[in-house]
């Protein structure tokens, strides 16, 4: 017999399939018995009924509880009631495990719980939905970059030296060196893109948070694209096309996992390019115009982001922020070094900063001066200085963080269900 995923089910309408997984819910009279399956993939009900399925099948689907294993085989048929559209009038029933009492039952449960058994709130529908989501997302990202002859050059997770500043750096002991789990993967990226010419890599960073906020992890994945010859604008013009490109493929592919997510889609339908860019100067008088008091040359916060880009329906750029609230690799604007070429781009809705990039210092003196003004160990970044004296050339990139994206995407409240297992403050397992 063949084994269908739920979500094929519409291909195989009048057809006898088999579906491996797991009950959901049960409930069951003296002669019909309905399951609710999942497996996975979707959720499905199948109908035992005791007239023609006999007494043992029968008796044995009154026994499932929920989560245990399960294998059933029976016809497929429309049916517009039942949820997916679809029900298997169950003609095989095969028991792999009987489960326990299990913990998450179909009634409300606190957030903490949920989180101490996030091993088994992942099963939940919601959950699992958006991991789909994610994964989806995933896949639309590296086809994008794969579609532009970019090469993916993974960047290493134990690195020397801080890209993102040392507050949050996580440390380790490298037999006896001091060694940091990777904050962003872009100097690494650097050198690949003098290489290659137009890289990306995706893999998880880690930044040691202090604050409890919905928008931080301290392990987060992050995929980074770095390109040689690219200025600032070439940058944006790429990010939006990705973002969009992500759009419409979630759209076109997560169809049934946004509706379970009650994701209103218009919002992401009305998305058109290009999105729109304004400077930092022009984002600070959004906020006073709001009757914020801001000073210039103060970062945002995330009330700050919301404010701006509740001004669009699209995601904004905001170019052109303060030099000394940026990192030390970023390129002054030649027109005014105050300010430099760099740009974070905040997603509608109030979901803040999905990015952040730019174009880099490609002259070896201000790179140097720039080093030592962020105190940081010039020896560390001895290799990274090589790439500006032999063969420098103008180039920029970008990160988008995956699980604020997935957030956004997804409607979500906050960022602990958009990977597997969140690493968040003082909360390591499971
Ligand atoms: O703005 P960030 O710090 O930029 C960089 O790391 C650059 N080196 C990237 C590059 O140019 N190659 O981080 C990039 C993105 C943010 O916009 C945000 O989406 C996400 O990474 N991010 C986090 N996501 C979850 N939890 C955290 N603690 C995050 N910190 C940053
Ligand atoms: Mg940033």
């Amino acid at each position: 017999m063949e084994i269908a995923l739920i979500k094929n089910l519409s291909c195989h309408v009048g057809e006898q399939v088999t579906i491996q997984g797991w009950i959901y819910n049960q409930r069951s009279s003296g002669k019909i018995a309905f399951l609710i399956i999942r497996d996975g993939s979707g959720l499905m009900q199948g109908v035992v009924v005791k007239q023609e399925a006999g007494e043992v099948l029968f008796s044995d689907a009154k026994k499932l509880t929920q989560e245990s294993a399960v294998k059933v085989t029976g016809l497929v048929r429309e049916e517009p009631r039942s949820i997916g559209g679809y029900e298997m009038q169950i003609t095989a029933l095969e028991i792999i495990s009987i489960a326990e009492d299990y913990p998450i039952t179909h009634k409300e449960h606190g957030v903490d719980f949920l989180a101490e058994h996030r091993h088994l709130w992942i099963r939940t529908p919601r959950q699992a939905a958006v991991l789909r989501i994610r994964s989806e997302i995933e896949h639309a990202l590296r086809s994008f970059f794969y579609e532009r002859d970019f090469v993916l050059a993974d960047a290493p997770i134990i690195t020397p030296a801080a890209c993102e500043g040392t507050t949050n750096l996580f440390e380790l002991d490298y037999h006896g060196e001091k060694g940091y789990l990777s904050q962003s993967g872009q100097l690494y990226n650097e050198a690949n893109a003098m290489a290659l010419g137009r890289i990306y890599c995706f893999g998880p960073t880690f930044r040691a948070e202090k604050s409890k906020t919905r928008r931080h992890l301290l392990e987060f994945w992050m995929i980074e694209a770095e390109m040689a010859y690219f200025a600032l604008n070439d940058t944006m013009k790429l990010q939006e096309e990705m973002i969009s490109y992500v759009i419409e493929r979630v759209l076109e592919k997560c169809t049934n996992d946004l509706k379970a997510l009650e994701r209103d889609v218009e919002k992401l339908r009305a998305i058109k390019l290009p999105f729109p860019r304004i400077s930092y100067t022009e984002a600070v008088e959004i906020l006073k115009q709001a009757g914020e008091e801001f000073t210039w040359g103060d970062d945002f916060g995330a009330p700050h982001e919301t404010i701006i880009s509740s001004h669009f329906n699209a995601p904004v750029f905001v170019h052109r922020y303060p030099t000394a609230i940026k990192a030390f690799y970023m390129k002054p604007d030649p027109d005014n070094p105050e300010v430099v070429l760099g740009a974070d781009l905040l997603a509608p809705e109030g979901y803040g900063e999905i990015i952040g990039g730019g174009q880099r210092i490609d002259d070896l003196a201000l790179l140097e001066q720039r080093i030592a003004e962020h105190k940081l160990p010039q020896e560390a970044f001895e290799w990274y200085l090589d790439l500006r004296r032999f063969g420098t050339v103008p180039h920029s990139g970008f990160g988008l963080g995956l699980e604020r994206t997935v957030a956004w995407l997804c409607g979500l409240e906050h960022i602990r269900e958009t990977i597997p297992f969140p690493r968040m403050l003082h909360k390591m397992y499971p």
